[in-house]
């Protein structure tokens, strides 16, 4: 079985599929790697360090495609890329299947089986496998550098013959898995940190993380989904949120903002009233900023000046910790393709929880619960 790793073409995209290591153990599985020449050049990961685990280094692109039994990748290929692969081939990356339609009937229509890296459930089976959560933590404290780089304070308390300086008051908004790491970033940072999230079940979390929890009384008693998301408010709990969040937005030097629902925009966390009573010199850093944006003023891909507030809507910003973001998101493929895998044969095991919801589509058909309903 041929495992084949194209180079990512994605602008912004610095990070590979597998490394050297995770290339040496799929070996070891009796499997042949194939890597595109350069594919892990901008994470650091050069052609002879694959070579030396066993890898062959394909410098034909469309070969490579067309070879591969399996070929993994960290975005999407185009469609015409897609088009190369032979027919029951398998492809594993990031998909988004439920923002792109298109690309499930294309799939579907080329007879491949695929799997969405965005599609693990969310489950204590899964956790080595999650690359949602892996990406997500290094996008928290990324987040929390680019604040610190742009404000033009110091983060801790600063107790110095000048004088004494206060520390910087961050305040994270949504505490999932960015958010509680971009908590625990500002604090090592020194920073004094706040949080809040819809969800009650956080407080703990971000207590433990050394920040204090924002509570907000909300209409609603129920504020998660089953698998633990957070649902969208009513009206007047947004209503309510705005006005906490305000006062809490305004006594910042630092927001992060980190709130997403899955198929929905982001919510809208920070208006542009609030920007307006922010203290000049602040800076937002809003994670969401590829799905909309929770501040108002969002630019996604841009740092926006208003009031002389900053701004920033990264993009990709997993990509920029490029090398450490490949080797975790390997290690998310490589326990994957344990439970694929099966004595160098493809095992589509559809009674395992994780492979019915990650297999988006397969002979044909859709399989994912979650996409078919
Ligand atoms: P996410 O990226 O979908 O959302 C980020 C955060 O924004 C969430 O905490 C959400 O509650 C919050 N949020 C949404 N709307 C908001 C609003 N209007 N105001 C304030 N906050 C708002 O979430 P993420 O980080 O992917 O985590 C989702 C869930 O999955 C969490 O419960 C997490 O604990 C769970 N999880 C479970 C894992 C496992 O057991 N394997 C692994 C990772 C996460």
């Amino acid at each position: 079985m041929i495992i084949a790793v194209p180079k990512e073409t994605e602008e912004h995209e610095q990070r590979v599929a597998i490394t050297p290591d995770v290339a040496a153990q799929l070996i070891k599985k009796e499997l042949e790697v194939w890597i595109e020449k350069d594919a892990g050049l901008k994470s650091n990961f050069l052609d002879a360090h694959y070579k030396e685990a066993g890898a062959k280094i394909v410098a034909d692109r469309k070969a490579l495609f067309e070879g591969a039994d399996v070929l993994l990748a960290v975005q999407t290929p185009s469609a015409e890329e897609l088009g190369y692969l032979r027919k029951n081939a398998t492809l594993v990356c990031f998909l988004w299947a439920l923002q792109h339609p298109d690309l499930v009937d294309t799939l579907k229509e080329l007879g491949i089986s695929a799997l969405g890296m965005d599609a693990i459930p969310r489950i204590s089976r899964a956790q080595n496998m999650d690359a949602l959560s892996s990406m997500s933590s290094i996008a928290g404290y990324k987040a929390s550098l680019i604040a610190a780089n742009n404000l033009d304070k110091y983060f801790p308390m600063m107790m110095t013959a000048a004088g004494t300086i206060p520390p910087s008051k961050a305040l994270i908004l949504g505490a999932g898995v960015a958010g509680l790491q971009a908590i625990a970033t500002c604090r090592k940072l020194g920073a004094v940190v706040e949080a809040y999230d819809v969800r009650p079940v956080v407080k703990e979390q971000v207590e433990s993380l050394g920040a204090k929890f924002v509570e907000v009384p909300l209409e609603e008693s129920d504020t998660e989904t089953k698998g633990g998301y957070a649902k969208e408010l009513s009206k007047d709990s947004q209503e309510r949120q705005k006005h906490v969040v305000h006062e809490h937005v305004k006594k910042s030097d630092i927001v992060i903002t980190t709130a997403l629902i899955p198929g929905r925009p982001a919510p809208l966390l920070v208006t542009k009233e609030m920007v307006a009573d922010m203290k000049p010199g602040s800076v937002i850093v809003d994670l969401a900023a590829e799905n909309g944006g929770n501040c108002e003023l969002t630019e996604a891909g841009k740092t926006v000046v208003v009031n002389e507030v900053k701004i920033i809507g990264p993009v990709n910003l997993p990509s920029q910790l490029s090398n450490h973001a490949s080797l975790l998101y390997a290690k998310n493929m490589m326990n994957l393709l344990n439970l694929l895998i099966k004595e160098g044969t493809l095992n589509f095991d559809f009674e395992d929880e994780i492979l019915l919801n990650t297999t988006i589509t397969h002979n044909g058909e859709v399989v994912s619960p979650m996409i078919k309903n």
